[in-house]
Formats: structure tokens, C-alpha cells, sequence
């Protein structure tokens, strides 16, 4: 028996709530041809997991995950978070995934949790079932983007030098990692906590003790302006998995004192940790940014990166009905 076949026989099957025949292999292989046509440097989409939420043209699976305050990932994401991955095709993936939603909406309470967030993470060139997300009211707030590694424009000429943070230096180094988490706080998918700080120390800490060059200060005068930091390849196995290129390259946080802004220290810092996750093997960069900052979006999109993943959130997950 192939897989396909497995997978026809294991979900051939009807739902408590939906009494037609959905053939979750059919699904997958349809996702899959749908997805290697939109984005080459998408992966594969996960293989089915065993008891799908079934609905006409869609399976979906839902996850609930409960983060610890004290841990770097609870200033990313709220503290609740729900999440849906789907297999839709047909004549329309919008509609199956809009009923997928509709099914998932009883499991997202209690309602105006501001710590909850319900998230469905998909690939940004797959757009066939995306107004099933608008409709119900999620909104892309953060995207993974992709930009080809060692192609970055030769560095304009400025007064800062570039050079590598060094362990004495992660005090200021996470003082930036902070800021960004501010600025990109005002977006409303990622916000600082009172473990913000301490966790970025440690992680700064972490990547300066590596052997290899993984984060660089911007100086004016002796004083520092801005950072960069990436994952180079042996080092960026979370980002691994999301992306269909043999070694990728993480870029991590890149920010420039505003008072410094727009003289393309950000560009020279591009440049050098671009030149660094080359030099590491690295055949593409990839990169988180909010997608309604005004700063970041366009910088990074001028420098050769475009969207990979979307991740559409709701926050919170579930809305009480308004009183009238
Ligand atoms: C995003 C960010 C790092 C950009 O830093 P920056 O140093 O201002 O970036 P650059 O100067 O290289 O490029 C930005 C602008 O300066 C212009 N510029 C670049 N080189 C220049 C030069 N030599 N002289 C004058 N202007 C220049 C660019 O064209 C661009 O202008 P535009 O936006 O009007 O088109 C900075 O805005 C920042 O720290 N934002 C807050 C934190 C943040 O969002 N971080 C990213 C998280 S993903």
C-alpha cells in the first residue's frame, strides 16, 4: 500500500458533524501540487495527523498551547494560543476553510481573554483560501519572509563602523533587542513582559559565546547606533523546517537608534550579516517582521526579501457578542 493509499483508507471517513466522504489523501495531495506551484521555496505541507475535523473539501487540525510567562516565546505571542492547520482544496479552499473556522470557533473561549490568540499560519503565495481568514476577521500581523543570501547591495558609504559584538557587550546589545520588541510591540502581535529583558540577555549571551560571528554593533564616535544578529545555518533549525532550501540562514533582529535612522546604517549592517550567512553556507535568509511596520516592511522588501509564511492572528481568539 503507498501512502496515498494509507491516507485514503485511514480518512475515509465522516465527521460527527459532517456526513459526506472526504478523502484526506486526495486533500493532501491537492494542498501539496497547490502550494509546490505557488512557492517553490515552500516545503511540502505536514503529512495528516489521525482525527481531522472534516468538512466539505477541508480537514483541519486544532492546537492549544499554553506559554509560560517566563519564557522568551510569551514576548511573541499571547499566553493562550490556539492554533488551526488545514488541508482545503476543491472548487473552493476559501470555503472549506471558512467552514473549518466556523468549526474551530466553539474551542476558542472564554471570550475577550486578551491573553488568547488564535493564529493560522499560511503560505503567503497561496492565496486561493485566504478571504475565508479576512472574513473571519484575522489579520496577517507577522510575516516569515525569504530573500536569496549574499546578494546584498554593496553597503553605502557612512561614518559608522560595523564590527562584532563581543561578550562584554550584551548589556546594550539586548537594550536594542528590547526596543525592537517595543516598536513592534505597537503592531499587536508581540509585546514586552517583565521577563523581556532577562530572557533576551540570555539568548544575546548564548550567541556571542558561539565560535562564529553572529552579531555585529554599529558605532558612531565610539558609541553604539545599531545591531544586527542572525542564526547562521548550524545554528537556525527552528527556521529550517520552513523553508524548502537545503541551508538557511536565520536573521534574528536588526535595529538603528532613531536618531540615526534613515542614513543607511541598517544597510551596512544588512550587508555585513548577509556577507557572514553566506560565508556560513547559507543559501537563504529568513526573516520575521510585523507586517504593519512602517520601517521594517519596506526596508526589508527594497533588500530583496518577500513573504514565505503569513500569520494571520486574532487577538483575542473569541469576542463576546456586543451588548446592545
Ligand atoms: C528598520 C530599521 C532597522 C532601518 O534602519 P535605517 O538605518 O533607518 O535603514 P536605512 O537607512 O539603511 O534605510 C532606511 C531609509 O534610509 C534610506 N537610505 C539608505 N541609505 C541611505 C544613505 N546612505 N543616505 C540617506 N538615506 C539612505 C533608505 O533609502 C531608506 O529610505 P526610505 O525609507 O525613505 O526609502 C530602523 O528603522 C529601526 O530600527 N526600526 C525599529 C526597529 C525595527 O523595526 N526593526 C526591524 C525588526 S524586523
Amino acid at each position: 500500500m503507498g501512502p496515498g493509499e494509507y491516507l485514503t483508507a485511514r480518512f475515509r471517513t465522516a465527521s460527527a458533524h459532517y456526513r459526506g466522504d472526504v478523502d484526506v489523501g486526495e486533500l493532501y495531495a491537492a494542498q501539496a501540487a497547490r502550494w509546490r506551484a505557488a512557492d517553490p521555496l515552500l516545503p511540502a505541507p505536514e503529512p495528516p495527523a489521525p482525527d481531522p475535523v472534516l468538512v466539505p473539501g477541508g480537514a483541519g487540525w486544532t492546537t492549544r498551547n499554553d506559554v509560560d510567562p517566563e519564557g522568551m516565546s510569551a514576548s511573541w505571542t499571547g499566553l493562550r494560543n490556539h492554533g488551526l492547520s488545514a488541508l482545503v482544496a476543491g472548487p473552493d479552499p476559501a470555503a472549506a476553510l471558512g467552514a473549518l473556522l466556523d468549526r474551530w470557533e466553539p474551542r476558542l473561549g472564554p471570550p475577550d481573554d486578551d491573553e488568547s490568540t488564535a493564529e493560522v499560519v499560511w503560505p503567503s503565495r497561496d492565496t486561493t483560501p485566504l478571504l475565508a481568514l479576512a472574513r473571519h476577521g484575522f489579520a496577517p500581523a507577522v510575516v516569515l519572509a525569504a530573500g536569496p543570501t549574499g546578494r546584498a547591495a554593496p553597503a553605502p558609504a557612512t561614518d559608522v563602523v560595523i564590527r562584532p559584538a563581543r561578550g562584554a557587550d550584551v548589556g546594550v546589545v539586548a537594550r536594542f533587542g528590547l526596543e525592537i520588541v517595543r516598536y513592534d510591540g505597537r503592531f499587536g502581535a508581540l509585546g514586552e513582559r517583565p521577563s523581556t529583558l532577562p530572557r533576551l540577555v540570555e539568548g544575546y549571551a548564548a550567541a556571542l559565546a558561539r565560535p562564529i560571528e553572529s552579531v555585529w554593533l554599529a558605532e558612531r564616535d565610539g558609541r553604539p547606533v545599531g545591531m544586527c544578529s542572525v542564526d547562521p545555518p548550524g545554528y537556525a533549525d527552528e527556521a529550517r523546517g520552513l523553508c524548502a532550501a537545503p541551508t538557511v540562514g536565520y536573521l534574528g533582529s536588526m535595529y538603528v537608534d532613531p536618531a540615526a535612522r534613515g542614513g543607511g546604517i541598517a544597510s551596512v549592517l544588512h550587508a555585513v550579516a548577509d556577507g557572514a550567512l553566506a560565508a556560513a553556507g547559507a543559501g537563504v535568509t529568513l526573516l520575521h517582521h510585523a507586517v504593519p511596520n512602517p520601517v521594517s516592511t519596506p526596508f526589508w522588501y527594497r533588500h530583496g526579501y518577500r513573504p514565505l509564511w503569513t500569520h494571520w492572528q486574532r487577538r483575542p481568539a473569541l469576542r463576546a457578542p456586543a451588548r446592545r
